[in-house]
């Protein structure tokens, strides 16, 4: 398979072959690596586990370097206590590395943004404590931040506040726009040239949505709406935005990079997914979006790429019994990569994937969600490397689907447990 394909909606292994557990995440580019944070997940709770550090050469390859901020013995990301969205600046004014999350009780309902710091990017982070405007918690839950080309750092919540911070970034020193979008959550904020673009999603807990954005001459605005960031139906390509990382291309062009999540509640660790696209700019009328997504493209050049086509067997699966499975033996090349196709859909559940050596012993075992609000035929779960050898594939469902619920009790998430897959194709 290509190593050097950013693959969306498929969950990631770091170089000891664990999920790369990094979500509601951002990227610090640092002394030529990348730094993803992110939310440290579990598969059956939302507990706060944790915010993860992993770092890469080139968005692809990612080394877990450490829990940059475990849970705490006691305070707002202590015990019983929820840990989202987290976001990292280093500061220009003092060369410290800042970092933002949410923190909250576990129904949501004490929301605090809280700080953090470290001298190295790839440190442990040491708790402050809340971020203040004027002397008071910031008693707000989604978030987002944004470094200005000037360094000035900007903070972003939900419903649309956006706060300037101090030069030391530990303070918010003035709210700049207030309430700019009602109803929105997850904000992500960038810059093209002299316009300032931020997105929201709508409030549908894990699932995803059709996002939207607005564009401003200043982070204080006047901010205007304008439309959805990707065709409407398509929930943003089934993802939830979270950050827009200025990427630079092997030829030295800077794109912005939209980052969104594919909750998979209550099975994080193993089934939430990035995807992240180059956003399309069009200079005519200022415009941003995601017009096509591509399952797979290179982040040297920005351009679409082809998943190895590689050797295919029919795997035909559509139940949604519990239990009913598919057997298929196998062998593999070294580092070959077992992808599995199929279709998600409104009515997907969990499948449990497992690989076994002819013994019986269990190689590798997965969950794989077919669950999307929007229909979606491809790549639905690449394995990690196999070394070259006989296998047995099982492809069991398993009657569980990814269900969660509103504040309000609204029921949202799959309305079936259906698996469905067609084919196997080692890459
Ligand atoms: C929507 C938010 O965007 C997520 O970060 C998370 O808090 C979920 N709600 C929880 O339902």
């Amino acid at each position: 398979m290509s190593q050097s394909l950013i693959l969306n909606g498929v969950p990631w292994f770091d170089d000891d072959g664990h999920a790369v557990n990094a979500h509601g995440a951002c990227i610090v580019e640092d002394a030529g690596r990348y730094h993803l944070f992110g939310e440290y997940k579990t598969d059956d709770e939302n507990r706060f586990a944790g915010f993860s550090c992993y770092s890469s050469p080139d968005l692809v390859h990612w080394r877990f370097e450490r829990l940059a901020l475990p849970p705490q013995p006691d305070g707002p990301l202590g015990p019983n206590r929820i840990g989202e969205r987290v976001k990292v600046m280093r500061c220009p004014a003092t060369g410290r590395y800042v970092m933002f999350a949410h923190a909250d009780d576990l129904g949501y309902r004490d929301p605090l943004i809280v700080i953090a710091v470290s001298d190295a990017v790839n440190g442990e982070y040491r708790m402050v404590g809340p971020l203040r405007h004027h002397g008071e918690p910031i008693r707000r839950w989604d978030m987002g931040t944004f470094q200005d080309i000037d360094g000035t750092g900007y903070l972003m919540t939900h419903e649309g506040d956006i706060y300037r911070l101090s030069d030391d970034y530990l303070s918010a020193e003035e709210l700049v726009a207030s309430d700019i979008a009602p109803g929105g959550e997850s904000p992500a904020m960038t810059r093209i040239g002299d316009t300032y673009v931020i997105m929201f999603s709508n409030k549908t807990s894990w699932d995803r949505n059709d996002n939207y954005y607005l564009s401003a001459p200043s982070p204080a605005g006047p901010w205007t709406y304008r439309g959805l960031v990707a065709p409407q139906g398509s929930c943003t390509w089934n993802s939830q935005c979270s950050f827009i990382f200025p990427l630079t291309l092997a030829d030295g062009r800077t794109v912005p990079m939209y980052m969104g999540d594919r909750w998979s509640f209550p099975h994080q660790v193993s089934c939430a997914s990035q995807v992240w696209l180059p956003l399309h700019y069009d200079d005519v009328d200022d415009s941003i979006g995601l017009p096509d997504y591509w399952p797979a493209w290179d982040p040297r050049t920005g351009e679409p790429g082809d998943l190895p086509s590689g050797r295919e067997m029919a795997a035909e699966l559509d139940s949604s019994a519990l239990g009913e499975e598919i057997r298929l033996s196998f062998s593999c090349g070294e580092r070959e990569r077992l992808a599995v196709i199929g279709t998600t859909d409104i009515d997907g559940g969990y499948a449990m994937l497992t690989i076994a050596e002819p013994n019986g012993t269990t190689v590798f075992s997965s969950l794989v969600d077919c669950y999307s609000p929007t229909p979606y035929t491809g790549v639905m779960f690449v394995c990690p490397e196999l070394t070259a050898g006989d296998y047995e594939l099982r492809l069991r469902t398993t009657g569980e689907a990814s269900v969660f619920y509103k504040k309000d009790g609204t029921r949202l998430g799959s309305t079936g447990t259906r698996v469905r897959t067609t084919a196997i194709r080692l890459i």
